[in-house]
């Protein structure tokens, strides 16, 4: 599990993979099509990944053919925390992460994984959509980091292996998988369980072995990552609307010209409104499908959840992401 992996051994496999994708990338500049590697964690079946294949597919045409997008999907080029490392490299040009481990980088982000901070799905998208958004997806750019757009990726919630969550209380003694981020760890100890940050890609291993009992994320991700066949119970208790943000190297932004960078931003944009569509749909569809391979649904009552989290939300508020914390509060 990279998270056990010694420092050395990441770090050279980071080293090794970034040179490797250069000098594949040194290759590529020979031809008059420029390939933009585009790197994430999900399965191909995931409505992210589907989106993303109609941005790649949007920008060829518009581009009449001289911008390829190559998606690189299901961690196979490493974790998020990795790509988004690869990123600041130049060894990749896109990545597609969601905003938890992101707040490693960019601090103001973790406002995102601050739980039962949004009011409904209309808060939520006013936010992302309005100013804070805007603002949160450029405060990467002296990291190298420029944020395209975010995908929608619903709320998060519980799910355990050998007994459900219907309170707080039941998550003590648990080990719960969560992202590399320093929010979710908080969180779910507020809420009386152990916090261990895993990699999206070793959690089925790590569940499968009881490294952990469990883990949290949206209802399509725990079908299309196959964690239900391990995880029986499913708790909606919505703890977080954390979104998926699709970002561009800096470099990569710099090489392109005005007219490139308006089709790939064009091009975002249109998977955007293809991925919440999509999203809407497979939600629904996703929750039946879970039932059918054997998922007990749970929808327990909010309240105490929200009340575990209080003190917390007291202390967000004088750390850099409170300022944060306030315009989102303040926001219709
Ligand atoms: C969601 C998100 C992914 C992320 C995953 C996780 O599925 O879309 O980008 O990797 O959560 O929990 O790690």
């Amino acid at each position: 599990m990279h998270f056990f992996r010694p420092l050395l051994f990441r770090s050279f496999s980071l080293l090794a993979c970034a040179l490797a994708l250069v000098l594949m990338t040194g290759c590529g500049r020979q031809s008059k099509t420029l390939t933009l590697r585009l790197a994430h964690s999900l399965d191909t079946s995931h409505p992210v990944h589907t989106a993303m294949e109609h941005m790649a597919a949007a920008l060829e045409k518009t581009s009449g053919g001289t911008i390829r997008i190559k998606i690189y999907p299901g961690g196979l080029l490493g974790s998020e925390r990795e790509t988004i490392e690869l990123l600041q490299l130049g060894a990749v040009d896109m990545v597609k992460t969601s905003t938890s481990p992101l707040e490693g980088f960019i601090p103001g982000m973790a406002v995102f994984g601050i739980p039962y901070l949004f009011r409904d799905e209309a808060h939520f998208w006013n936010v992302l959509e309005g100013d804070i958004g805007k603002q949160l997806l450029a405060l990467g750019i002296d990291k190298k980091l420029r944020g395209l757009c975010y995908y929608d990726a619903g709320s998060r919630s519980f799910y355990t292996k050998d007994r459900p969550i219907n309170s707080p209380a039941d998550l003590s003694g648990l080990k719960i998988r969560v992202q590399n981020s320093r929010t979710s760890i908080l969180m779910v100890e507020a809420m009386g369980g152990s916090a261990t940050p895993i990699s999206f890609g070793e959690l089925y291993t790590a569940l499968d072995q009881g490294v952990v009992d469990g883990a949290e994320n949206n209802p399509p991700s725990l079908l299309t990552s196959r964690h239900y066949e391990v995880c029986r119970f499913y708790s909606l208790d919505e703890h977080t609307r954390v979104p998926d943000v699709l970002l561009v190297g800096t470099e990569t932004w710099d090489r392109l010209t005005e007219q490139q960078r308006r089709w790939l931003q064009e091009a975002a944009d249109e998977s955007v409104r293809i991925q919440r569509d999509l999203w809407n749909r497979k939600t629904r569809e996703t929750l039946d499908k879970l039932v059918e391979g054997g998922v007990q649904i749970i929808h327990p009552d909010k309240q105490p959840f929200q009340d575990a989290v209080r003190d917390l939300h007291a202390s967000f508020k004088k750390t850099e992401s409170g300022r944060w914390m306030q315009a989102v509060l303040d926001q219709e």
